[in-house]
């Protein structure tokens, strides 16, 4: 990105209303030292801020009711793979917090003025390994079979277990990329049951507590951190309409219709529907069992509409992709779906933006 931009979204992100407690020299100072160095170092301050305040700026993103609550771990300093790991693994713990997930956003050093940087490859922080076997079948996560080969041409060895957990790759400036495996202890997993049906928890499915989202760049007040992790906790149809039942990734819905005993030669008796609530019905009840929070996709779309509200009534725009807020299952039943949105502005900062390459397909 050129530096009169940088300049500019500096300039603007100073003049924002939630940093008007700061002496007005702090702008002039930060843009000068831009200008002759490429970059200034930020307060941790203003690094939540801008963190919060590009949560809030998430088009895509529906649980930005709570954007207020995020914590931040600052590993600026941290230089070497082996410790922003470690700084990793910190993350994991805080923010798992023994089932009540805390918003949690970890910030490594800025990209340098001469464009390298530290960034993780993972597209979260816990992803499951695929394999793909001879006959073209997969074990495990099909979305990431080009991140368990990287990880694999690395010397890194999985199971071979549908649900194993891959290492994280990191990438720095200075070192080769160097793979770490997470303590299993800090990798917090749900085994799936129903309700219901007995048979359910014997299909082995399972699913991580905390979604890590690790591939994309914090951007604020013209600088750019690579390596910055955040979560939230999960909305249960990730897991259970998308996750675990897309097609291209674990696909078990024919599976459970067949165990449920379902015609799934026709479409017309919704096999796939009746299958698709069920398998919901599992994420939410185990995760609720396990202690692990999350939330049902009712719930989340009324907390969005009140965000809305809420914003409306400050005076500010809510940009929203209408196509990622709205639920995989049963939209139609929530309040996200029945009206239009500010539009999604890519240009607004403090922003998160995807970075180009991860091993998982673009998900
Ligand atoms: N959809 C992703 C997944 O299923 C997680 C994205 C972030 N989700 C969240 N609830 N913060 O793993």
């Amino acid at each position: 990105m050129d530096l009169k931009r940088r300049m500019q979204e500096c300039d603007e992100f100073f003049r924002l209303p939630e940093l008007a407690h700061l002496v007005p020299q702090r702008r002039r100072a930060a843009l000068e030292q831009l200008e002759q160095t490429g970059g200034y170092l930020q307060t941790a301050e203003e690094i939540l801020i801008g963190a919060k305040l590009a949560w809030r700026n998430h088009a895509r993103c529906v649980g930005r009711k709570h954007w207020r609550s995020l914590k931040l771990l600052d590993a600026r300093r941290v230089r070497s793979a082996r410790d922003l790991a470690e700084v990793c693994w910190q993350h994991l713990q805080m923010a798992t917090n023994g089932g009540a997930i805390q918003s949690m956003i970890t910030v490594g050093p800025p990209r340098q003025p001469d464009g390298r940087e530290f960034h993780i490859i993972n597209s979260q922080l816990i992803r499951y390994a695929g394999y793909r076997n001879g006959d073209g079948t997969v074990i495990g996560d099909a979305a990431n079979i080009r991140l368990t080969e990287f990880a694999t041409e690395l010397g890194w060895r999985g199971a071979g277990t549908p649900f194993d957990i891959l290492p994280l790759l990191i990438s720095t400036p200075d070192e080769p990329i160097q793979w770490f495996d997470i303590p299993p202890e800090l990798a917090r997993e749900v085994e799936l049951e129903h309700p219901e049906f007995d048979w359910f928890a014997e299909l082995g499915l399972r699913w991580h507590a905390l979604p890590a989202v690790s591939n994309m760049n914090l951007e604020v007040g013209g600088m750019t951190y690579p390596l910055a992790p955040f979560n939230g906790w999960y909305l249960g149809a990730e897991i259970g309409a998308r996750n675990l039942s897309d097609t291209n990734r674990y696909n078990m819905l024919p599976l459970i219709a067949e165990m449920m005993c379902l015609d799934t030669g026709s479409e017309r008796n919704l096999w796939r529907d009746q299958a698709l609530v069920e398998l919901n019905r599992a994420v939410l009840y185990s995760f609720r069992r396990a202690g692990v929070y999350i939330v049902d996709h009712h719930t989340v779309a009324k907390q969005f509409c009140d965000h809305v509200k809420r914003e409306e009534a400050e005076g500010r725009a809510c940009p929203t992709d209408w196509t990622w807020i709205n639920p995989p299952i049963s939209s139609g039943l929530t309040p996200t779906f029945h009206r239009y949105y500010d539009p999604p502005d890519l240009d607004i900062r403090p922003n998160f933006v995807r970075r180009d390459f991860s091993g998982d397909g673009g998900i």
